[in-house]
């Protein structure tokens, strides 16, 4: 068999890990493995590159994507558009390049893609990617530890600042519509107040916390704030949005930090690590049972899969009764 490997989407650490292990466990089966470049741009201008054991050593922890990302999405026409029917143009590209399955590493938007790619008839695996964890139909993705880690240090060494200048230090975490990395770094962090978008806030309640935490002489706070909340007006960037509400009404100073893409950088956790390689096998055996149409997943700590055409479309977020929530409740982290 032939498989084709593309990786879709945001960028995140642990991508390299999947690759090495979707393309040496094919090669353990007696598969050709060809990785697609940029997405599906790559299916759609034939950039390819073939991979094998040398081009598959020494990327486990390297960050990024050897084989480029990009956010094509061939359903959705745009302006300037050179090819009409997209998805009909990769069809017949991949059936030139003799694909037998293409393996879609990549988040919502990218599992939406390879569904709709599976119900035009190719053979499909989908292997879910995002620092967000917001992936419908599995219980963790990889990237989300290593941005969990990195959000956690920067929160960790906001905690000496903010008490030396005795400030409000508000910090912007990445996570698109959902709320789970604010909600697990936060509490990793120790912060104070964490605001997510799957629980509605009221600044006013913050405000009244932060003044209280002054009052009974905390010499500063730590606001953690998902980056989907609602704010003020579209254009407030949350960080910003909150910062200025709160210095605006407690007359505290308060300062923003948003780490932005640093959480998406670099080497990935070993967990993250361990998660890659994990699926990437995973995905690997689907393949050689000829068992297309789904997407791996990871439930209860065991490997399975489902239908991709349950999980386009959708996002999973933080549940309102989530445990976390109702455990930093009883050690009074503050949610708004
Ligand atoms: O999906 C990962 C992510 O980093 C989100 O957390 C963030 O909102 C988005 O990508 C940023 O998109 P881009 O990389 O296109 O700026």
């Amino acid at each position: 068999m032939k498989i084709g490997i593309l990786s879709a989407g945001g960028d995140c650490p642990g991508i390299n890990a999947t690759i090495r292990g979707v393309g040496k466990a094919a090669i353990t089966y007696g598969m050709e493995v060809v990785g697609i470049l940029d997405g599906f741009s790559g299916l759609l201008f034939n950039d390819y590159l073939p991979l094998d054991e040398r081009s598959l050593s020494g990327i486990l922890t390297l960050g990024g994507t050897i084989l480029g990302t990009s956010r094509e999405k061939p359903f959705k026409k745009k302006e300037g558009d050179m090819i009409a029917d997209k998805p009909q143009f990769i069809k017949q590209n991949a059936e030139k390049m003799g694909f037998d399955c293409i393996v879609c590493i990549g988040g919502n938007g990218t599992q939406k893609t390879a569904a709709q790619l599976s119900e035009m008839g190719m053979n499909v695996i989908g292997i879910p990617k995002t620092i967000d964890n917001d992936v419908w139909g599995t219980d963790v993705t990889f990237g989300f530890d290593t941005a969990v880690n990195i959000a956690t240090e920067a929160i960790d060494r906001l905690h000496s600042t903010a008490n030396s200048h005795k400030r409000v230090m508000v910090i912007e975490l990445m996570g698109h519509h959902a709320g789970w990395i604010a909600l697990y770094a936060g509490l990793a962090g120790g912060g104070d107040v964490i605001l997510i978008p799957e629980l509605p806030y009221n600044i006013d309640r913050v405000n009244e916390e932060l003044l209280a935490r002054s009052c009974k002489g905390k010499p500063y706070s730590i606001v953690v704030v998902a980056e989907g909340i609602k704010t003020g007006k579209k254009s407030d960037t949350a960080g910003a949005y909150i910062a200025e509400q709160i210095e605006k009404a407690t007359k505290l100073e308060t300062r923003v930090n948003v780490p932005g893409y640093t959480l998406r950088g670099g080497s990935p956790s070993p967990l993250d690590r361990i998660i890659a390689t994990r699926m990437g096998t995973y995905a690997a055996s689907l393949i050689n049972k000829c068992d297309f149409g789904r997407m791996v997943a990871i439930h209860h700590n065991e490997m399975t899969s489902v239908p991709l055409a349950e999980v386009g479309g959708k996002t999973r977020l933080v549940p309102s009764d989530f445990f976390l929530i109702k455990q930093a409740k009883k050690i009074g982290t503050c949610f708004g």
